[in-house]
């Protein structure tokens, strides 16, 4: 098919204020997230990246140095402005319990424990949440021609999306006046695998969880019902026309695989899905193979460099060959929803210069293909 003139990403957000970047960890979200806002900068409009974890150097780039809960104006020359924002996303308890557990047994007996399964959800749960009410929060002040939100690296990158749900659900069940009433327990009156969950617990952050979990759940309990509310309006938000997800694959199988499933869902869930965006393929090699490179190389660098660098054009040839065939394959999957792909460039992406560079890429004319 022919490629549509167009200006790649700056199409697919031309008419909206919200845009989602998710996908599985480790694609570039957070890169193609804030190339995403300074490319808008740059068209000259009013754009806050939401930013989740940054690598450090992207983050001092972005005058990051801290977490802070206001977006801070990076310097750029563009006609309009970029801002930026930190949110934290903490450590799982999952990765806690992974680290601290003495052995095998006890990390099984803490992870199948009901009480801790429905506790880390809701804390993981609520800090996704908290990253959804501030995007709704920066929405209702209407400051922004354009906010953008880049998501967490979550092992299932549908456990974002559900956060506000997930969170009211538990606000609704009995585990919260498990909480709140637990203040009052000790830990002689547990069975064996909570006790064990809350001295691992303890030997893990150092704090009493127990005691602060349950003060944390009865400040909770307390601003129920304006929760609900607020998780209503944030889920209105992110099914809003105006809003959009992208979503950031790499050109691997096992996240285009990823990157189908979650389209699935945002379909059956009927939120607004703009395109995908796979990141860092591996460009094609123009050149036909030559059964004599090898030997030519030969002529002018030593044998043993000679077949490594035939070797190693081989070998790219056949990755790339790879990544089309998998984004081949994802097209025949999306239909007419636009896929707009970006190489791999040759460094980390860590400055506005990086995000520029990889901007003539998603902003680039003809970069949407259907
Ligand atoms: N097109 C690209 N070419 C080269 N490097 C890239 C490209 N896109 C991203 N990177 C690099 O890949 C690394 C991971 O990117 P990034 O942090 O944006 O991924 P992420 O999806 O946000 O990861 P996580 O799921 O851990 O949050 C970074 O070091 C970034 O500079
Ligand atoms: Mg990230």
């Amino acid at each position: 098919m022919t490629p549509r003139a167009s200006s790649g990403v700056g199409d697919l957000i031309a008419r909206k204020q919200v845009v989602i970047c998710a996908g599985s960890g480790g694609v570039g979200k957070t890169t193609v997230s804030a190339a995403i806002a300074a490319g808008a900068a740059a068209q000259g409009k009013k754009a806050v990246v939401l930013t989740i974890d940054p690598a450090k150097r992207l983050a001092n780039s972005l005058g990051l140095p801290e977490l802070g809960n206001d977006e801070r104006r990076v310097e750029m020359d563009a006609d309009g402005e970029l801002w930026a924002m930190m949110l934290d996303a903490k450590r799982t308890f999952d990765d806690l319990v992974d680290t601290y557990s003495p052995d095998e047994q006890t990390r099984r007996e803490v992870l199948d424990n009901p009480i801790y399964r429905q506790l880390s959800n809701a804390v993981a749960g609520s800090q996704e949440y908290m990253a959804m009410e501030k995007l709704h929060e920066l929405h209702q002040e209407g400051n922004y021609d354009l906010l953008v939100l880049d998501t967490p690296p979550t092992r299932n990158a549908l456990d974002f999306l559900d956060a506000p749900r997930r969170l009211a659900r538990f606000i609704d069940s009995r585990s919260l006046s498990f909480f709140r009433a637990s203040s009052k327990m000790s830990l002689g009156v547990m069975g064996r695998g909570t006790s064990l969950l809350f001295s691992v617990m303890k030997k893990a952050t150092g704090v009493d969880l127990l005691k602060d979990v349950a003060e944390f759940f009865n400040t909770f309990g307390d601003m129920t019902d304006g929760f609900r509310e607020r998780a209503e309006r944030v889920d209105a938000l992110i099914c809003d026309s105006r809003t959009t997800f992208l979503l950031v694959t790499s050109p691997r199988a096992a996240a285009i695989e990823e990157a189908r499933h979650f389209h699935r869902k945002l379909q059956s869930e009927g939120l607004p899905f703009g395109g995908v965006i796979v990141n860092r393929m591996r460009e094609p090699v123009r050149a036909k193979p030559a059964p004599g490179l090898e030997a030519e190389l030969a002529e002018m660098l030593d044998e043993k460099l000679a077949g490594k660098v035939a070797r190693n054009l081989s070998e790219h040839r056949r990755l790339a060959e790879r990544d089309a065939l998998n984004v081949e394959r994802l097209r025949e999957r999306l239909g007419r929803k636009p896929i707009l792909t970006v190489p791999e460039l040759s460094g980390d992406v860590h400055d506005l210069a990086g995000l520029a560079e990889l901007n003539t890429h998603l902003f680039a004319s003809g970069a949407l293909r259907r």
